[in-house]
């Protein structure tokens, strides 16, 4: 099937459809998806979407942690897909369930008394477990509210896949360094020194994002000695020292309103996924100077294509849907609510 072709199958089968299908796409997919879109947004946006819609297929255009969010998050009844299962988001992997509860148990038996809180990035299971153990979830558009909330809630806080998101958050609500203790996940979550564990109010889990880890402290110096004056905005899941050299810092849809509000004629330099950077620099063609700190693509949020969306919409009453244990469904949902009840007030 060529393009034309797809793009004539996706908006024949949405007009057919109507109200019964809803396409969400995260920041991230490329313009051929996106443009197919009812809703784009950040993965706090989308996230909050999911309760009010009344549609019988939810299409998800991200990567899979997304669409089990909203699987989760979904009416009995709705069904919910992706156009590729094996978009994994590597960061979410590097925190399977079983290494999270061993480390739990791990710092539990030693006496410590632990919130968890995990990045939207993480598993339905890693959102059960977080749910069933007191804690919750955060994106990154509401890390520093979340991190806050978290650490009220007892001695220490777990923050989870996302180290440098989690670090981030520290420096946003001026934890003391002395506060922030990474852990050594080895051996099972037995090699976590919990002596230092129990001198530290924030423990970090050691993942990181290998896309957002390209963004370097020298790329920045060099985008500001190639057009001095240039604005530098960055995702949180880059590094503190690449954060701490940026003009500004936050999700998706921060970076979108951060080139959108940019004065005419501004060189502004992205530290996020190539996709949304590449829109953006279309978008203000001639207007502003979008660039890319350096060329980074998402290969799993590149697995979703055109040609299969395409595919999947025309096969939506075959096509396998996006499923959650029953069993993780009530605490992940629980994990994700409170999360959208302390950023709703
Ligand atoms: P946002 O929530 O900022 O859209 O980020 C999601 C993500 O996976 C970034 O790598
Ligand atoms: Fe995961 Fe990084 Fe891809 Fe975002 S950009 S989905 S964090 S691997």
């Amino acid at each position: 099937m060529n393009s034309s072709n797809d793009f004539d199958t996706i908006e024949e089968a949405r007009a057919r459809l109507g109200k019964r299908l809803v396409i969400l796409a995260h920041h991230y997919m490329s313009d051929a998806v996106a443009r197919h879109a009812d809703y784009t947004g950040d993965s706090l946006e989308l996230s909050r979407r999911i309760p009010d819609l009344d549609a019988e297929y939810i299409i998800f255009c991200g990567v899979f942690f997304m669409a089990e969010t909203a699987a989760i998050l979904a009416k009995p009844g709705q069904k919910v897909f992706i156009p590729e299962m094996n978009s994994r988001c590597v960061m979410s992997d590097m925190a399977p369930d079983w290494l999270v509860k061993a480390t739990l148990d791990h710092l539990a038996e030693g006496g410590l008394s632990v919130t968890p809180l995990t990045y939207v990035n993480s598993s339905a299971a890693v959102k059960a477990l977080v749910g069933a153990r007191g804690g919750s979830v955060c994106t990154s558009a509401n890390a520093k509210t979340m991190l806050t909330w978290a650490l009220e809630q007892g001695p220490h806080t777990l923050f989870l896949p996302d180290v440098r998101l989690g670090l981030n958050a520290a420096d946003w609500i001026a934890l003391p360094k002395e506060q922030r203790h990474i852990l050594d996940v080895r051996d099972h979550g037995k090699a976590v020194l919990l002596d230092k564990a129990k001198k530290a109010q924030l423990l970090l889990w050691p993942g990181q994002c290998v896309i957002h880890s390209r963004f370097k402290p020298e790329t920045i110096r060099k985008a500001r000695q190639e057009s001095p004056g240039c604005l530098v905005v960055v995702h949180p899941e880059c590094h503190p020292n690449t954060v701490a050299l940026a003009d500004a810092c936050g999700s998706t849809s921060l970076i979108i309103k951060y080139v959108a509000e940019a004065p005419e004629g501004s060189v502004i330099y992205i530290g996020t996924e190539y996709n949304l950077v590449n829109r953006l620099a279309q978008k203000y063609q001639g207007v502003k100077m979008v660039r890319a700190l350096k060329h980074s693509t998402c290969s799993n949020m590149e697995k979703v294509t055109e040609p299969n969306l395409a595919r999947l919409i025309t096969t939506l009453d075959s096509a396998p849907t996006v499923q959650v244990d029953e069993a993780l469904k009530d605490p992940a949902r629980l994990a994700l609510t409170r999360m959208l009840q302390v950023c709703a007030k």
